[in-house]
């Protein structure tokens, strides 16, 4: 049993908080679904963000932009109905929060309301300070993202790693702690160089999740398609897989194919 399990019964924001404190580091996976938030809950994670990647592994889009907040809201219900003890983050979509604060805090509150989610997660800084605040004034927690934005994508042109140049990792830094003084409880750190995100890290409480951004930070986030290697055609050097299902279930769909048309499915117990 995880240090987490025993100590927190529930995973809240505050429990995320404390854990920076303690030197515990976070674990975060994405699901989209019920049956595999059940396992992730019973295997002790400490958060589930139902992350608008569900655009790309669920729907097959080529980018998270055209993720709807209902569908979001189909996804995070699913997840919710199956946890027991992990917080549930939910990702606000492209277009539903940008440029319109009223905009923003009513697709938060039928998040929070429809889905019965835990926390919305956000992608950018400055430019969506008003939105956050708006959000946080209801009482719904946020979690911001920075460093490389997947929902700005047309802006920026491709998904190298950010913050390389200067006064880029400047504006992170007063990102970073921007969002910690307007009251998020937490940020995404996507992509950016790793002595940047733990120098991010160390100048604020509040943790910092990163994915693609080293072991400095307080935490770490995977798609979890891309962990459990059903995603084989995705290959970034933060990847770490934690098992070959394309293979397993590769095998498993060709012998049960095989089965079928050989009639070795179903035998005499199988069958009524
Ligand atoms: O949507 C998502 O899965 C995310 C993670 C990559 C952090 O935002």
């Amino acid at each position: 049993m995880s240090i987490t399990r025993k100590k927190y019964k529930r995973i809240t924001t505050k429990s995320l908080v404390e854990m920076k404190e303690n030197g515990e580091k976070i674990s975060m996976l994405t699901a989209y679904d019920f049956t595999m938030a059940k396992i992730l809950d019973r295997a002790g994670i400490d958060v589930i963000l139902v992350g608008d990647s569900a655009s790309n592994v669920m729907s097959g889009h080529e980018t998270t932009l055209p993720i709807t907040l209902n569908e979001m809201i189909y996804h995070a219900s699913s997840v919710i109905r199956a946890i027991e003890h992990c917080l549930v983050v939910v990702d606000l979509p492209f277009g539903t929060y940008q440029g319109n604060s009223k905009n923003a805090l009513d697709s938060a509150i039928r998040i929070m309301k429809e889905s019965g989610g835990h926390a919305v997660k956000l992608e950018g800084g400055s430019e969506i300070s008003e939105s956050i605040s708006r959000i946080l004034t209801a009482g719904i927690p946020v979690m911001g993202h920075l460093g490389l934005t997947p929902q700005s994508i047309y802006k920026f042109g491709t998904y190298t790693v950010r913050a390389k140049e200067e006064q880029e990792a400047i504006k992170l830094m007063e990102d970073a702690q921007l969002l910690e003084q307007l009251g998020c409880f937490a940020l995404v750190l996507e992509k950016v160089p790793a002595r940047i995100a733990e120098r991010v890290a160390k100048s604020i409480k509040i943790p910092v999740i990163g994915i693609g951004a080293g072991g400095g930070v307080d935490g770490q986030v995977l798609v979890v398609h891309d962990m459990l290697g059903m995603t084989h055609e995705f290959n970034p050097r933060f990847l770490r897989r934690y098992a070959d299902l394309h293979s397993i279930m590769t095998n498993a769909f060709k012998n049960y194919i095989h089965d079928v048309k050989a009639q070795n499915f179903p035998n005499k117990s199988e069958q009524y």
